[in-house]
């Protein structure tokens, strides 16, 4: 999920100091700056995002939010037994080694080493060595065709600057009539400040403004990029590259779950929606 792991109580043990970042622009930021800036900021907060978000999240599990919603209840990607299953933005590819032991053929793929280390780590834990891939989710190095299913858990989507061009890939790669499922912080979410306090209760920016959201060093160079997209844009996205949208999931805070993930709160979530997952279909 987008959201970084709790600052340290020493800040210069935090992912911004070790990156050397010293603000925030509200700026366009294009592909070959944005890679790089995500690609440093995964690797540098990989240890800190497993030390947070690794209980909660399993080491062979599906979470597919901060919600709590698990594709062993929800079962959104339908049966994936037998099924060649790629997962985009695996991170630690908890998803993927639950997928294997679904039955699946998966392969977790990711930007990031440092997250794939983690990955490769739960594989030695588990002994469910799924394949992990190295790769930028806008260029995936498999052929055409290759899979039966694809997904995603706030993984590649928010950080690339072009939804097209993953779902174009992505396209690419499944069959016809394959699902492709991913989920993303609700567009919702935008207008109101990262704060999973009463603070965060407040819009301070408008829905409609798509300049991204870029932290950036001292030479005004990205050094970690966000962007927003409305549900519309989702949507025209998903039609332009050939898939069908099924259904549009907005999960409600479950009663009894207290964990606060960043932004994500019993707070905001008993108000409104923290996570979008877009269940849709090859065309
Ligand atoms: C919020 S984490 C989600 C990880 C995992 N899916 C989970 O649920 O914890 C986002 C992941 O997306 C990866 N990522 C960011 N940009 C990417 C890109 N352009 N292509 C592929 N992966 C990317 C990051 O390295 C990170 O592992």
């Amino acid at each position: 999920m987008p959201e970084p792991a709790a600052p340290p109580a020493d800040p210069t043990e935090s992912t911004e100091h070790r990156l050397g970042t010293t603000g925030v622009a509200h700026r366009e930021v294009g592909g070959a700056e944005a890679e790089a800036a995500n690609l440093a900021w995964w690797d540098a907060d990989a240890d800190d995002y497993n030390a947070t978000h690794g209980g909660f999240l399993g080491d062979a599990d599906f979470v597919w939010c901060p919600e709590g919603v698990r594709e062993e209840n929800a079962r959104l990607l339908g049966d994936v037994r037998g099924r060649r299953v790629l997962e985009v933005g695996c991170g630690q590819a908890a998803c993927s080694r639950w997928l294997a032991s679904e039955g699946a053929y998966a392969v977790a793929a990711d930007l990031s080493g440092g997250m794939l280390r983690h990955a490769r780590a739960g594989n030695e834990r588990t002994g469910v060595a799924v394949p992990l891939v190295q790769a930028n989710a806008e260029r995936l190095p498999f052929a055409d065709s290759s899979f039966d299913v694809a997904c995603s858990a706030f993984g590649a989507l928010p950080f690339v600057p072009s939804l097209e061009t993953v779902f174009t890939e992505v396209h690419r790669l499944l069959r016809p009539d394959a699902p492709w499922v991913f989920s993303v912080t609700h567009p919702i979410r935008w207008i109101f400040p990262d704060d999973p306090g009463p603070q965060g209760l407040t819009v301070t920016q408008p829905y409609f403004d798509r300049t991204p959201y870029a932290e950036v060093d001292e030479d005004g160079v990205a050094t970690y990029v966000e962007y927003h997209r409305t549900v519309g844009d989702y949507v025209r996205a998903l039609n332009a590259t050939g898939f069908a949208l099924e259904d549009l999931l907005e999960p409600e805070w479950p009663d009894g779950h207290t964990r606060t993930w960043g932004q994500w709160s019993p707070l905001r979530g008993r108000l409104f929606p923290g996570t979008a997952i877009f269940r849709t279909r090859r065309a």
